[in-house]
C-alpha cells in the first residue's frame, strides 16, 4: 500500500497514526475455533495536517478501508497509535468518541449502500444532526437544504428517494450525509 500527499504549509499534525495494525481472526469448526489470521493491516504510519489531502493505493484488499475503520474505531484495532488533533483515539472512551464522530466521517464507496432507500434525501441528510443533537428540526431541515445547495442540488431534490436521482447523482448527496456535521478543517 502506498500514499500520497498534497503538502500545504507548516502546522502541526491533525491525525496521527502509528503501527496501526488490524488482524481479523479466521474461525472454522464446529466450535468455531480460530484457525488462523488474516493479517489485514500490519504497522501501517503516517501523518495528516489540517488541510492536507492524503490518498491511499493499493490493490483491493490490501487494506485500505480497514485503515479508514479502525481508525475511527468502527473495528478495534489489534495494535498501535491513533491520534486526532492531539487526542489519543485508542483509549477514548464512548462518549467522547462520538463527540469526535462529528469530526472524523467516512463517505463510502457505493452511496445506494450508505442511504436508506426508504428516506427522503433531506432526511438523510438531518438524521446525523438527530443523532448528534444539534438543532430543532426546523434548523436542521435548512443545514440539510443548505447543505444540499453547496453541492449543486435544490431544495426540491430534498424531498425524493435515493432511487430517483440519475447514476451519477448519488455522490452529491452521499457527502452532505457525513458532511452536515463535521467540523471543516480547512478544506
Ligand atoms: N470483517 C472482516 N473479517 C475478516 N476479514 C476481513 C474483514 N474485513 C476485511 N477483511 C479482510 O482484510 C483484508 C483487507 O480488506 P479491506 O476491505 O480493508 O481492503 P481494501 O484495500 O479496502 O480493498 P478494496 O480496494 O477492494 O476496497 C482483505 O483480505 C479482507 O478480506
Ligand atoms: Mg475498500
Amino acid at each position: 500500500m502506498n500514499t500520497t500527499k498534497m503538502q500545504t504549509q507548516e502546522k502541526p499534525d491533525l491525525l496521527v497514526v502509528k503501527n496501526l495494525t488490524k488482524y481479523f481472526p479466521v474461525r472454522s469448526g464446529v466450535f468455531q475455533r480460530i484457525t488462523a489470521w488474516v493479517q489485514a493491516v500490519d504497522k501501517v504510519s503516517f501523518a495528516v495536517k489540517s488541510g492536507e489531502t492524503l490518498g491511499m493505493v493499493g490493490e483491493s484488499g490490501c487494506g485500505k478501508t480497514t485503515v479508514g475503520r479502525s481508525i475511527l474505531r468502527l473495528i478495534e484495532p489489534t495494535s498501535g497509535e491513533v491520534s486526532f488533533n492531539g487526542e489519543n483515539i485508542i483509549t477514548m472512551r464512548p462518549k467522547s468518541l462520538k463527540a469526535l464522530r462529528r469530526d472524523m466521517q467516512i463517505i463510502f464507496q457505493d452511496p445506494y449502500a450508505s442511504l436508506n432507500p426508504r428516506m427522503p434525501i433531506g432526511e438523510a441528510v438531518m438524521e446525523g444532526l438527530q443523532i448528534h443533537k444539534i438543532g430543532h428540526p426546523k434548523e436542521r431541515w435548512e443545514i440539510a437544504i443548505n447543505m444540499l445547495k453547496k453541492v449543486g442540488l435544490e431544495e426540491y431534490h430534498a424531498r425524493r428517494y435515493p432511487h430517483e436521482f440519475s447514476g451519477g447523482t448519488p455522490a452529491y448527496w452521499d457527502c452532505p450525509c457525513p458532511c452536515v456535521t463535521a467540523k471543516v478543517y480547512r478544506l
